[in-house]
């Protein structure tokens, strides 16, 4: 008899924000006229910026003609985008070989699927609080999993230690869930650390736009990553393709494990698994990748940022302590008074109908935080940062 996949007896019950969906469904079920506050999951409310929305057009119109009409595309990705992409990098003085960039349906996915790249039986190591897909993903493939836990303590940037042992290593910065963000001294600890061990870094920055001060956004800003270092990066919150899906990941091409070239291998693998992304999204994201388009999705991380000082404001008036927010659209705020932060998710939820996400959600170590996404529509996030305000300060 066929045997099922039995590392998913190992998962939780359900995924982190399919189980909040469903709560928050019961509850607008039973409650259909009250108005309901989103601040949980990322998911962005400004529309795609308009040159993506031109070239969108463009490229249907291409599509309706026998000229331009355009079948497969190549699996990597189209020209046009890698080399546009790797302007992106060049802009901040990091020089790719566009074929070192691939095109992906957005960072979760690629999360899951670049794990075939690296043997199961090559434990990963993950920071903690971390965003559950990771955990998740590396749990199906049957992966060790072991944590390096973030806190106030760390200011939630944990460093690779004497004792550290790790073959993948899952970074992400600006961090999901916390906000914190690594400097460069500390990433080059991490990237000397995975050189002198062998590992690999797999680097998660799809919040890299959202940095303001002077901190890396890509890791192959700091000297050895071309060595040591994937990076996975999404066009889902820089330029809202959360519903189109559009990401791209970068592999150097002198990334070698065990005589093996980890650049070639993405190629290997994408050739066989995909036929490629859509031709239209690719030339939308080309088009964010102009200097129109990286001035108008600049509009919309703004507004993304003032929704963010609104929060941080409610939380000031509030006598809250939180972290993030500056340089990373999530908030990561102490629950009130001790309190358990599924206690506190359901306490927004039924008194005031504003939604956030729970910090065990992101792990054990996430107990006792929340939290508060600034993709949402301003009003919404300016009436739902008072409540949360009074909520706090009248309990
Ligand atoms: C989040 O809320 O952590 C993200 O939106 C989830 C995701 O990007 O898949």
């Amino acid at each position: 008899m066929l045997k099922p996949n039995g590392n998913y007896r190992n998962l939780k019950d359900s995924y982190l924000f399919f189980g909040i969906s469903k709560k928050v469904e019961a509850y607008r079920k039973a409650h259909p006229d009250l108005p309901l506050y989103r601040l949980g999951i990322g998911d962005v409310s400004r529309p795609l910026c308009d040159e993506a929305i031109k070239a969108l057009h463009a490229a249907v119109n291409d599509q309706a003609d026998a000229r331009t009409f355009r079948g497969y595309t190549p699996e990597c990705g189209i020209p046009e985008f890698r080399q546009a992409a790797a302007g992106y990098y060049a802009r901040r003085g990091v020089r790719l070989d566009p074929e070192e960039v691939f095109v992906s349906s957005g960072a979760s996915d690629e999360l899951g699927d670049i794990l075939d790249l690296f043997d199961a039986s090559s434990p990963a190591l993950i920071t903690q609080p971390a965003y559950p897909a990771y955990v998740d993903a590396s749990v199906m493939a049957g992966r060790k999993v072991s944590f390096l836990n973030a806190g106030p303590e760390n200011d939630f940037l944990p460093l690779p230690g004497e004792d550290t042992e790790a073959d993948l290593i899952y970074l992400c910065s600006p961090n999901n869930p916390t906000g914190a963000v690594y400097s460069r001294e500390q990433l080059q600890a991490w990237v000397d650390y995975a050189n002198r061990r062998g590992a690999v870094i797999l680097f998660d920055a799809a919040y890299e736009a959202f940095i303001e001060e002077d901190l890396p956004h890509s890791i192959f800003e700091i000297p050895g990553a071309e060595n040591c270092a994937v990076e996975i990066c999404s066009l889902s919150k820089t330029a809202g393709f959360t519903g189109t899906r559009l990401g791209y990941t970068v592999i150097p091409k002198a990334l070698e494990r065990d005589g093996m070239n980890l650049n070639a291998m993405w190629v290997r693998n994408r050739t066989t698994k995909t036929n490629g992304i859509s031709y239209i999204l690719q030339k939308a994201g080309i088009a964010v990748f102009s200097d129109a388009g990286l001035r108008q999705i600049q509009e919309n991380i703004q507004i993304y940022k003032e929704n963010a000082r609104v929060l941080m404001r409610a939380l000031d008036g509030a006598g809250i302590r939180y972290w993030g927010g500056k340089n990373a659209p999530y908030i990561w705020m102490a629950c009130p008074d001790g309190m358990k932060s599924w206690d506190f998710f359901d306490l927004l939820l039924n008194e005031i109908q504003v939604i956030g996400t729970p910090g065990e959600g992101f792990g054990a170590c996430g107990e006792g935080f929340f939290r508060l996404s600034s993709f949402g529509d301003p009003e919404d996030t300016r009436i739902a940062a008072e409540r949360i305000r009074s909520l706090i300060v009248n309990r």
